[in-house]
This record gives C-alpha cells, structure tokens and sequence, in this order.
C-alpha cells in the first residue's frame, strides 16, 4: 500500500451554483420520540405540497413525482395517501429496487407511524416477508411485486402502487412498468376497481415516463439544495481506492467533528478493505475527532445498514463507504463531503457466456450529480471528485436502462409465467433489441421451459418452466434445482446455490494473505469451485454457525448467516413443488453431473495450446486465480461465473465429463460439433 500522503490535494475547479435556502432542517436520530419525528416531518421540503400532491393523485390515474433526493417522496407520500383515505383501505404497494432501501425506509416509516414494522407498515424482500395482514404500506423490492404479479396479474389485492426511484431504471422496475400498467387497463376494462399508479424520480428527465403511463400529470416537488463546493483532480487518478483514501484523510485531518463524510466506491471487497485500511491509519492519528467507519452496501444485513442512519455522536465523526446505493435510494444524515470514484459496478450482458458479468464502470453524468447532491443535504458542502474536469466531460449523460444491456432470460421466463405469450411485443417504455428477446427465447428453449406449441410458431411454457419460474433465481439455477431430484442430491445443490447467491464466503485479507489462503486451502476440492463451496458450507454447519470458527478460518461469518436463510426459504419453494429432499453423501459425481446438465450452455473445454474456448460460441477463457482449480487443467469444465478484468475468468467452476453434457442436451451438441466440423 503506497503512502496516502504522497498524493497532493484534488484541485478546486468548479463550483456548482445551488440556490441557497435559508431552511435549517433539524437531524433526526433513531431514538427521536414521536413529536420530534411528526415535526421533523413537517419540516421536510414536500410537505407544504401536501394537500396538492393529495389532489391530484385523487384526480388521475396515474402521476409522476420528481423531486430532490431527501425531499420526502418515498417516506411521505404513501403516509399522506394513506392519511388521507386515498387507498380507499386497501393497501399501497412501494417497490424498490433495492432491498436496503426497502427496509430502512419502511423502518423509518414505522417510527414515524408510531408502530412496530410488519403492522401497519412492512416491508417484503427476496427471503423476507415482514408484513401482515394489517399491513396498508408495503415496501416491496420490484422483484417481489413481479412475484406476486404472477399469481395475481391484476394485483388486486392493492389500489395504489407507486413505482419508486424510477429514474434508476432497473430491469425489473422497467418489466413492472408494463406490468403494472396492464394491470390498470385490465381493471379498468373488468369494472374491478381503480389502480392508481404514481412514478417517483429523483431526476428530471420524465417526459418519457408520463408518455408512456398516457399522459400522466408530473408533479415537480421544490427541493432543499445547499451550495455545494465541487473540485476535480488535477490529473486522472490509476488507483481510485487509493486516492479515496488520501482525500478522506485530509478533510479527517482538517474538518470538525460532526462533519461526516460519503464516500462512492463500487463493490463489497473493495469497500471492506477501504473500510480496513482506515481503521488501521486512524489508530495512528492524534488531534483529530474519534472514527465511525460504516461500511453500506446491498449484501449487507439489515442490522448492519442501519448504522449508516445512526446520528454521529458529538465527538465524532462519521464516514460511509458506500456503493450506489447511497445515491438516492437511501439519504444519510449528516453528511457534509463527499468523495466519489466516478466508478460503479454495472451488471452487462456477456453474449460469451450468456451471463450477466459484473464490472465496475464508469459511472454517467447523471449519477454524479446525484452522488455531489448528497453533500449539500443539511448545509453547504464540498465535494472531491477523483477525476478530472475533462473526464466529467467526457462521461455519458444517462445511465442506459438494466433491460437494453442485460441477459433477459429471467424477466422472460417471468413474463411467460405471467401470461404474456408474446414477449416480442410486449409493451415496454424503451425496448429491449429484439436480438436479446430472441436469445432469451432461445435459451429457455434450451432449458426446456418453453416448447412451441404444435401448428403454430408461439411458444409456451412448459410444467418444466413453470417450476423454474416459482424460484427467484436465474433460470439456470432453478433448473440445477429441479435436476436434482433425478440426481439425488438436492441437499447438495441447495448448500451451493444459496452460497453462490450471497456475495463472498471466503475473506482475504492483503496483510494475512498466505494465512487466509493455508486456511482455505482445507476446504478447496480438485472437483472444483462448487464442491469447495459445499464444503465450506457443511464445515459451518458443522459448527452451528459459530463466529470465532468463521473469524480463525476467515470466512464471512455474515455472509455464510444469509446463505443458510436463503438456504432455508429455497427448501420451502421446493417443498411447495412437492420435491423429495435427497443427498448423495460425499460422492461429488452427482452433484457435477447435475450442474453440467443445468449449465451446459456454460462449458468449456481445454484446448491443445493449454487455453480454454467456451463450447457456446469457441473464445478464449481462463481460469479464475482464486479457483480451486487454478493450477489444474481439466479437460472439460462447467462455470457459474464469468468475470472481466484483464482478461475474460471463469470463477466459479467445476470438472465435468463431456458426455454428461453431451446426455443433457444431445441435440444441442450435435448442431455445435456440426457448426465446428464445417
Ligand atoms: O424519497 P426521498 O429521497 O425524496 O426522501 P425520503 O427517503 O422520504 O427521506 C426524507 C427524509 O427522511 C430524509 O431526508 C431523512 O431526513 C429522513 N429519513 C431518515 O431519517 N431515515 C430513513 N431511513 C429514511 C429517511
Ligand atoms: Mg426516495
């Protein structure tokens, strides 16, 4: 680790001009009595707009709210909608799309109601449902609501749903859009009673979304904007984390205590070591305030997120390391600097591999306008962005939508299980490329989840896929799940999925890097990646879970907690599907034979220069250094994960024998050993 003081200050450049209100909002804490927090509302930037919004949300259909991130919109609106009858006492759905934002915020409105969450007011996320059935305000990621559309296709069960963070524009908030709007024709044409649907956005480019829900009103709320200082570096910085780290430091050395400070990294590992790093040159500071490190990002458990909301005591200070997610979904308190890497992790599609891969990008304009925001919430601010003016410039102006960079095969499976036959001509605001809907098609073909029906070119769901689409999960791990019924090992694949859906098991650690790698060195399987998951998953099971056993033998205790729940609600999917629960001991075979059949559109195979080509479509790939498998060279192999940094690794792998790939779908390798021949 270089030296942080090597790196000069970021250069003041720019200044952005905000108007200046004279309003000094009071900061709330978690342990705010009624009063305050029913005065604290009445202090926020929406709530003079109030009888207005009320209004006109009774008067049409549909509207659009924009409006400042912090102003109120997602806390405030469904409590003044509520207040004022207008759900006629069904419930009001909010999604999300994400599930911190979700739970804090029904959280905090709870408190603000004066009740405990999951009465009046719950929350419902992927492996969690705190609701009841007194519960009127339901915060609820996208991805549940596309759930519950499923089984319910006109959600009757509310009169309001209103689609939060639009601007966000996120796979499933754009397949809800559709959703939710046939949802509304189809009652209306049926004489069911009303859906309203309200669109929320922190940004202003909306004239899309009022287009598209026919023309609905937009309600711009005024906003609470302090000035805020912004500085670029003078030159373009090679080690964002790093220079992250120097700027915290100075303003830490500089700034009063009770400043906080918001820092924009991308992912989990990067955040846990920034968070390490700053514990550790802290302890060595002198005269400066006493260190709050909090760490805020999606896997995180919610106990865990909370502490980002907490008030700073007095003589603290408080630092965030963020990913995104703190940009508008979430507002913090306190926060006076804000320091941004210009970088966030975006899901794309990979055509070789037919996964999403997850790589850290530049980010847009957009999002950093929304990230400097956050440093003039509560008074005037600064904000240090590690880049420079020209490469601000050079940035795009929006983010592109989830669906136009995405594999598909998921939200069209889900599409099918909804009735939507015709995905094609589905009615989405901005289009996916048709290439991508067909792939998608041709995938789930593949998988056996869709057939054609006979005379005609249609393609429908089969049993096989409406199973698959009961779990929330890509659909190639709901078929590994089905499959193993046959294999007899569904115990085994259960264990691995739910690790592979949590972030990292394993900690690395950069001072302990030989101890962290002897360590998991006992768990490693020459089978592979997921046989090396399974172990880690029954040596935690083993000890029921016991923290000092995960901290000696670095595993994230935290993590591996959230696998055994997601572990625990999958079972209960496939008890529903009438599964019988089998295991196969400690004979790997089965379980490698389960995932070639379910992943063997991800194989690949070593070719005679000592490269792996994936079967799919012949590239190169190689194998992932933190593998297992890393210094072996199996002939044959199946991957879960596929990620890009220098060159394209897969990660999460395992050995398979080509012919089980070739039994799982022979007519599929036939076409490709055809294409190779001629
Ligand atoms: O949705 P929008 O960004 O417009 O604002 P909001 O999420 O409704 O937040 C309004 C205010 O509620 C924030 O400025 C915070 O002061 C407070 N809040 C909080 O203290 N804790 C939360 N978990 C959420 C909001
Ligand atoms: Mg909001």
């Amino acid at each position: 680790m270089r030296n942080p003081e090597d790196l000069g200050p970021p250069e003041k450049k720019q200044k952005l001009n905000h108007v200046q209100t004279s309003y000094s909002p009071k900061n709330v804490s978690k342990g705010s009595s009624f009063e305050e927090l029913r005065d604290a509302r009445r202090a926020l930037p929406i709530y003079p707009a109030r009888q207005k919004i009320i209004a006109e949300i009774r008067k049409f259909p549909s509207a659009i709210v924009i409006g400042e991130t912090g102003s109120g919109k997602t806390t405030q609106i469904p409590q003044y909608l509520l207040e004022a009858g207008v759900n006629s006492g069904a419930t009001i759905a909010v999604t999300q799309p994400r599930r911190v934002a979700a739970i804090s915020v029904s959280q905090r409105v709870a408190q603000e109601k004066n009740t405990n969450i999951g009465g009046l007011v719950g929350y419902c996320v992927r492996f969690e449902d705190v609701t009841s059935p007194a519960t009127k305000l339901k915060f609820m990621t996208d991805g549940m609501l596309l759930r519950e559309a499923i089984l319910d296709p006109t959600l009757t069960r509310y009169s309001i749903i209103i689609l939060d963070e639009a601007h966000e524009r996120t796979i499933n908030t754009d397949v809800l859009f559709g959703v939710v709007k046939a949802a509304q024709r189809r009652r209306l044409k049926t004489g069911q009673k009303l859906l309203k649907i309200i669109v929320m956005s922190a940004t202003m480019d909306v004239d899309h979304f009022s287009e598209y829900f026919n023309k609905a009103p937009v309600l711009y709320l005024e906003g609470r904007q302090y000035p805020i200082q912004v500085m670029h570096t003078k030159e373009p910085q090679s080690d964002y984390l790093f220079a992250s780290l120097v700027t915290f430091f100075q303003i830490h050395k500089e700034a009063p205590a009770g400043e906080d400070v918001l820092i924009f990294l991308t992912g989990q590992e990067e955040i846990e070591s920034g968070v390490k790093i700053i514990n550790d040159m802290a302890r060595n500071l002198k005269d400066v305030p006493e260190l709050m490190v909090i760490p805020l990002y999606a896997a995180l458990p919610s106990q865990t997120q909370i502490k980002a909301f907490a008030k700073t005591p007095p003589s603290c200070r408080k630092v965030v390391v963020a990913t995104n997610i703190a940009e508008t979904s979430i507002t913090i308190p306190g926060i006076k600097f804000v320091i941004d890497s210009g970088m966030v992790k975006a899901k794309l599609y990979n055509p070789h591999s037919g996964l999403d891969l997850l790589k850290v990008v530049t980010a847009s304009k957009a999002q950093v306008l929304q990230r400097t925001g956050r440093a003039g919430r509560e008074s005037p601010g600064v904000c240090y962005r590690l880049f420079t003016e020209s490469e601000f410039q050079s940035m795009s102006t929006n983010t592109v939508p989830e669906i136009q960079r995405c594999n598909l095969a998921s939200v069209v499976l889900q599409l099918m299980a909804l009735g939507i036959s015709d995905v094609l001509t589905f009615d989405f605001m901005d289009k996916p490329a048709p290439e991508s809907i067909n792939s998608a098609l041709e995938e789930l073909v593949m998988l056996g989840a869709l057939e054609r029906q006979s005379n005609s070119d249609m393609l429908k769901l089969t049993p096989l896929g409406k199973q698959m689409a009961a779990f929330p999960l890509d659909p190639r791990f709901a078929k590994v799940i089905l499959l193993a019924k046959e294999y007899e090992c569904l115990e085994e694949i259960l264990s691995i999925i739910s690790v592979l859906s949590v972030d990292s098991v394993l900690v690395t650690l950069s001072s302990k890097r030989k101890e962290c790698q002897q360590s998991h060195q006992k768990f490693m399987s020459s089978d592979g990646d997921h046989i090396t998951l399974l172990n880690i998953y029954r040596a935690y099971k083993s000890v029921n879970g016991n923290k000092s056993w995960c901290f000696d033998n670095f595993i994230n205790a935290r993590n591996m907690h959230t696998a055994q729940e997601v572990r625990k609600q999958l079972r209960e999917i496939c008890e529903r599907n009438g599964m019988t629960f089998s295991s196969c001991g400690r004979d790997s075979t089965p379980i490698r034979r389960c995932l070639a059949a379910g992943f063997f559109l991800n194989a690949a195979e070593l070719s005679k220069d000592g490269d792996f080509i994936t079967m799919a479509n012949r590239t190169k790939v190689s194998i992932h250094p933190s593998s297992s498998l890393f210094q072996c060279k199996p002939a044959c192999v199946v991957y879960t994960e596929l990620v890009k940094t220098t060159k394209c690794y897969m990660r999460t792998l395992s050995v398979v024998d080509p012919d089980w790939l070739y039994e799982a779908a022979p007519t599929y390798f036939k076409r490709k050993k055809a294409a190779v021949i001629s």
